[in-house]
């Protein structure tokens, strides 16, 4: 630091200190909104440091005259113990998605309500609520960038920031207010003669590609790993206890929308209210356009599309929302998503790379899926190494073998994929992939599990449920997780020690373990076996649901585990229950009743809740209630679905769990009544006949976008 500044700052009465920060604290936020707001700095950051630097030197001189607006107390604010819930007052939705110009079109002109989109385009829309076309085309649009960071709100209370969260699951985020106060771009109080007496704000936090770069260069000479992409450096900052840590990261915001506003009448269209946020002092994205009808909306996302790779931070899509807010408000919402925006996803990026092997991965079902291990390339920001191949006619089909060129596509936060393979010379002297027929474990001949659902019929078995220790070690990786059992430090190397020198046999041999065992394993001290026996010891009490998710049940994550725990509240009850009685709890259908119901009748589960009970865990009753499930214009709760075919990635049996768990029905034969049917690769008469009856036919990208709370 120049010594200047230092020795200026010494010299100072504490009355002329006084008078230098009534000059110095309202200047450096000036120049601090000029820049991040206005995009327009007058000074440049050498000056701009010096001045905050005097400020700090001066407060650190005569701690009584730090004033509440001081820039520095920013990065002032106490770190907090754990992230608490931030429960949004208005929820934070989510956007359909197009991923097509003619998606787009339909956007605005689909007058089907039925096919394509659920409830027809915009046009349709409005004028079935009376409003006509003539009147009100071309419609407004603006296009905006769709950011790819992390979703915040932030809550300004007379005009001073009082809470900010993240989106969580759009109804609760997590409490990041100590965070957002130490980025530079999110204003402490907003600025101007009239402000709201309470506004809620959403928007976007950030890094710049350039501020990342720097970051992890900081990073690696520091000794630290560098984190994979932006966005997950992001969402990791703000999610710190400490916010010295975010503080210290070049995070900006950027603000889109508002939940609520209380004692301001905002303006009429979405262009005057971001520019009266723009007003307030908050960031707005300078590359917003307004554009009028729906093919200059197309022109302006293409046009996007060609400046994004130029853009200083990474975008995933671009944003349509209709401008008039009367337009808005008649259009109204989906479940999770208003019908009056859209998100459209540009293509996927997609590189090559070498195929090194094919190798194989027994799960802990024992099913055994073939993998890729590639030389490591970077695709969509993160870096792959390994990608799921699928089944073995996924790798015959596209004649994979070692050293073959592939290409690999990553979308947004999908697991990254390979597609293809890229025809070279070498190919046809490369050996041919053989998919084993023992297991590559354990050495027992393999099994092919034939069953009548098409999405199951490829499935390779390693019969050896009991003794198979690549399976016993994926099921205790799944019975310690987070969801589970919960065993804080019983991660996948301990796991193989464990089961390496056949300390554990069983699952159930985890609760007999003693602490003289542990102590001789690979970076066990004292007190970490001490630890671990207690978290063992501590999980025997996890709730229901929990040890329901525990068993592995293929159909039961989460949500239905917690269903089945109200429903049911024990275990007992649980295991006493018919298929019929299973499904009749709302959001369980048919189909996963089944499935749930023959999985508690297996002689191994049985076993299994039977030495686990003998072992002491309590399998904890929890209360039982029915709750009322909501029914709306949801595209899936309460619609009949048949599935036909095999679908690209999905079995049919989780396309059945994941529409029931949306609350849709799945039925075996297509008739009138059907609202869709899902097809994938050979299907036969079930889509003869939906066609014949005009029924909506999906391909699992549609009903994905369905499930996501889109429109097919
Ligand atoms: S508007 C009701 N505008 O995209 C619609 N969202 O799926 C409110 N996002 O995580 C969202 N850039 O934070 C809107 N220019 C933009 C956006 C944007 C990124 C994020 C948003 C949310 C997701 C919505």
């Amino acid at each position: 630091m120049s010594p200047s500044v230092q020795a200026l700052v010494d010299q100072l009465s504490e009355e002329a200190a006084r008078q230098r920060v009534d000059v110095l604290v309202p200047e450096i936020n000036r120049h601090s909104r000029l820049y991040h707001t206005h995009a327009a700095p007058e000074i440049d950051d050498y000056a701009y440091d010096r001045l905050f630097r005097e400020l700090e030197l001066i407060e650190h001189r005569f701690p009584a005259l730090v004033r509440p607006d001081s820039p520095t107390l920013r990065v002032g604010d106490a770190p907090v113990d754990e992230l608490r819930p931030f429960p949004h007052e208005v929820p934070m939705l989510s956007l359909g998605n197009a991923f097509s110009d003619e998606e787009l079109h339909d956007f605005e002109c689909s007058t089907d309500a039925r096919n394509g989109r659920v409830n027809g385009g915009i046009r349709y829309q409005l004028e079935r609520e009376g409003w006509v076309w003539a009147d009100i085309a071309p419609v407004a649009y603006v296009v905006e960038p769709k950011l790819d960071g992390l979703a915040v709100e932030l809550v300004y209370e007379d005009g001073k920031l009082t809470g900010a969260g993240t989106r969580g699951d759009g109804e609760t985020g997590e409490d990041i207010t100590h965070n957002a106060r130490s980025i530079r771009t999110i204003p402490e109080r907003l600025v101007g003669e009239q402000l709201p007496r309470r506004i809620s704000l959403r928007g976007e936090i950030l890094f710049t590609l350039e501020g990342f770069a720097a970051m992890n260069r900081t990073r690696v000479a520091e000794g630290d790993k560098p984190f994979e992409n932006p966005r997950n450096a992001a969402a990791g900052t703000v999610r710190q206890l400490d916010p010295a840590i975010a503080a210290r990261r070049p995070l900006m915001f950027v603000a889109h929308s508002f939940g609520f506003c209380e004692g301001f009448e905002m303006p009429g269209t979405h262009t005057a209210q971001l520019a009266q946020l723009q007003a307030w002092g908050l960031p707005i994205n300078p590359l917003n356009r307004l554009v009028h009808g729906v093919d200059a909306v197309i022109a302006a996302i293409a046009e996007l599309g060609q400046q994004r790779h130029s853009l200083p931070y990474e975008i995933d899509g671009a944003v349509v929302k209709v401008d008039r807010i009367d337009l808005q408000q008649a259009l109204g919402f989906l479940t999770r998503a208003p019908r009056w925006a859209l998100a459209f996803k540009y293509p996927a990026p997609e590189v090559t790379t070498i195929l090194e092997a094919v190798d194989y991965q027994v799960g802990r079902t024992g099913a055994v899926t073939p993998v890729a291990r590639l030389r490591p390339v970077r695709v969509g920001g993160v870096t792959v190494s390994n990608a799921t191949l699928h089944n073995e006619d996924f790798v015959r089909e596209r004649d994979l073998r070692a050293g073959d060129t592939v290409t690999v596509k990553r979308a947004g936060d999908v697991i990254p994929r390979v597609e293809g393979r890229v025809e070279d010379e070498g190919h046809a002297d490369r050996p041919v992939t053989v998919f084993p027929t023992a297991c590559p474990v354990c050495g027992t001949p393999l099994e092919r599990l034939e069953t009548q659902q098409a999405g199951d019929a490829k499935k390779i078995i390693c019969p050896n449920q009991l003794g198979c220790t690549a399976q016993l070690r994926a099921g205790l990786r799944h019975f310690a997780g987070r969801l589970a059992f919960d065993i804080e430090g019983l991660g996948e190397k301990l796991i193989d020690q464990l089961v390496d020198r056949g300390l554990v046999r069983r699952i159930t041999d985890l609760y007999s373990l003693q602490e003289s065992q542990l102590a001789g394993l690979d970076r066990m001290g004292d007190k970490s076996a001490r630890n671990l026996i207690e978290q063992i010891g501590r999980s025997k009490e996890v709730p229901l649901p929990r040890a329901l998710v525990g068993l592995g049940i293929r159909e039961v994550g989460e949500s239905t585990a917690k269903e089945l725990g109200r429903a049911f509240g024990d275990i007992d009850s649980l295991l006493a229950a018919s298929a019929a009685d299973i499904a009749a709890i709302k959001g369980i259908g048919e189909w996963v009743a089944k499935h749930v119901h023959s999985f508690l009748h297996e002689p191994h589960t049985r076993s299994a809740v039977d030495d686990l009970r003998a072992a002491g865990v309590l399998f904890k009753a929890v209360p039982k209630a029915t709750v009322p499930v909501p029914v709306g214009d949801d595209p899936v709760r309460g619609r009949t679905f048949v599935l036909t075919g095999t679908l690209p990635t999905l079995s049919r049996i989780d396309a059945a769990a994941l529409i029931e768990a949306a609350g849709g029905v799945v039925k075996d034969s297509v008739s009138k009544k059907t609202h869709y049917v899902v097809a994938g690769a050979d299907a036969g008469s079930k889509l003869t006949k939906a066609q014949d009856l005009g029924v909506p036919v999906l391909d699992e990208a549609a009903l994905q976008t369905l499930l996501a709370g889109g429109e097919a």
